[in-house]
């Protein structure tokens, strides 16, 4: 019997391209594990009104590691038109599994690193003062809290009338009080202490073991007193706790303009739900964009890897695929790292690290090709040569 058993959670369009090539390079490098399918997604939804389906949370309950590739969703109209015809009327809503996952499981640490492979031809540049370019070394990891603050779901449109008296004993509300249910629509930040505790303190001692020197956390207290305000008072008690590792503040709007200019100075950096979502992925722009942003979710007991971008519908039904695997395949090198087999994952990434370098095998992002327009034709590889090229590297 295998040591570990993996839940692979293949769901939509591209997410069934390149879990099976993250599997491959887990089996290549020596992961003494087997896997599971489960079921999530679109169909999920359509035929059972539940794109998480309960099959599959107990599947992760029992094996406890999960590999999942990426879920299509649709605005409320179009999920409720689409539902099989069983299921329609019944007062069905869709709910992101993603999302669901994390709560379910209280996957409250997301973890999303940004580190440029060296000769990627996506990796940011910018101006020197002569004229030249310069290439500033990137390598960052964004923590991102999975669970609460405005993506908890606590969500209205039309808010009931015991929520809007509640709202109205808050006097910020008064210019609301009047906007009739049917123009209100209302979502929540809830940010809790704990949380706030476990995903800064998850931060830095990620940033202590893995050599780095600051922490940033990137917030907005100045606006959101109350609850960014929580997460920073925090993290400065938390931050005494480690005496080599500096802890400095920014603001979310500031901070996506600072990371153009010089995003060599940032290293662990920590926020709440939405304000990580967009840090993350503006720090993943820097170092290849989406074929490269992988993350983990991690919990007390469950963990799910996968990368950050989603179904990609347009190129899902392509043959050969053209799709990046190296998001995923990276991701499956964070759920080694997660169970302890580092040495597998550092080949993993350096065997990925050596295909990104040789430059002979490309994806067509990475040729800068337009994904629609034939880019194999055009010298691009498809998704299985490029994952075929890194197994040659193990
Ligand atoms: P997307 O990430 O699926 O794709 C956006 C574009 O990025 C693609 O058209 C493609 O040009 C590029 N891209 C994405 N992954 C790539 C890869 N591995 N290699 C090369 N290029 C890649 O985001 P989009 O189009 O906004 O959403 C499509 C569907 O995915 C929606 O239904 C959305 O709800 C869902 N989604 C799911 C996520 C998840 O499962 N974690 C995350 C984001 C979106
Ligand atoms: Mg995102």
């Amino acid at each position: 019997m295998a040591r570990y058993t993996v839940v692979t959670m293949p769901g939509d369009g591209i997410g069934k391209v390149v879990t099976p090539e993250a599997v491959r390079v887990l089996q290549k490098v020596g992961f003494d594990a087997e896997y599971v399918h489960a079921d999530i997604g679109w169909d999920c939804w359509v035929n059972e009104g539940n794109a998480l389906p309960e099959r599959t949370v107990e599947l992760l309950a029992t094996h406890k590691l999960g590999l999942f590739g990426a879920i299509t969703s649709k605005p409320k109209k179009a999920s409720e038109e689409e539902l099989s015809p069983a299921l329609k009327g019944k007062g069905l809503t869709y709910f992101s599994p993603i999302v669901g996952m994390r709560q379910k499981f209280n996957l409250d640490v997301c973890v999303r690193p940004c580190i440029a492979f060296p000769g990627n031809p996506l990796n940011f540049i910018r101006k020197t003062v002569d004229g030249g370019f310069e290439e500033p070394k990137v390598d960052s990891v964004v923590f991102r809290q999975n669970t609460e603050g405005l993506y908890a779901g606590v969500e209205w449109s039309d808010p009931p009338q015991a929520v809007r008296e509640a709202l109205a004993s808050h006097k910020k509300f008064k210019p609301f009080a009047d906007v009739p249910g049917k123009d209100l629509a209302i979502a929540v930040r809830c940010i809790t202490r704990h949380a706030s505790q476990r995903i800064v303190r998850a931060a830095f001692e990620y940033a202590k073991k893995h050599g780095y020197t600051k922490v940033t956390v990137c917030e907005k207290p100045n606006v959101l007193r109350e609850t960014s305000g929580m997460i920073e008072e925090e993290a400065k008690v938390i931050a005494a706790d480690f005496p080599g590792i500096r802890l400095d503040l920014t603001n979310i709007d500031a901070q996506m303009m600072w990371l153009t200019k010089n995003p060599e100075d940032y290293q662990v950096v920590v926020a709440s739900n939405l304000f990580g979502d967009i840090a993350s992925d503006a720090f993943a722009g820097l170092v290849g964009g989406l074929g490269f942003a992988c993350s983990a979710n991690i919990g007390d007991e469950v963990a799910v890897f996968e990368p950050t971008h989603g179904s990609a519908p347009k190129y899902a039904e392509l043959d050969p695929p053209i799709i990046n695997p190296i998001a995923m395949i990276l991701s499956g090198a964070m759920l080694l790292d997660h169970v302890g087999e580092t040495e597998k994952a550092k080949r993993v990434r350096e065997a990925v690290g050596a295909v990104v370098a040789e430059g002979k095998v490309r994806t067509y992002d990475m040729l800068r090709l337009s994904g629609s327009a034939n880019p194999i034709a055009k010298g691009a590889a498809s998704t299985t040569q490029l994952t075929d090229a890194i197994l040659a590297h193990l």
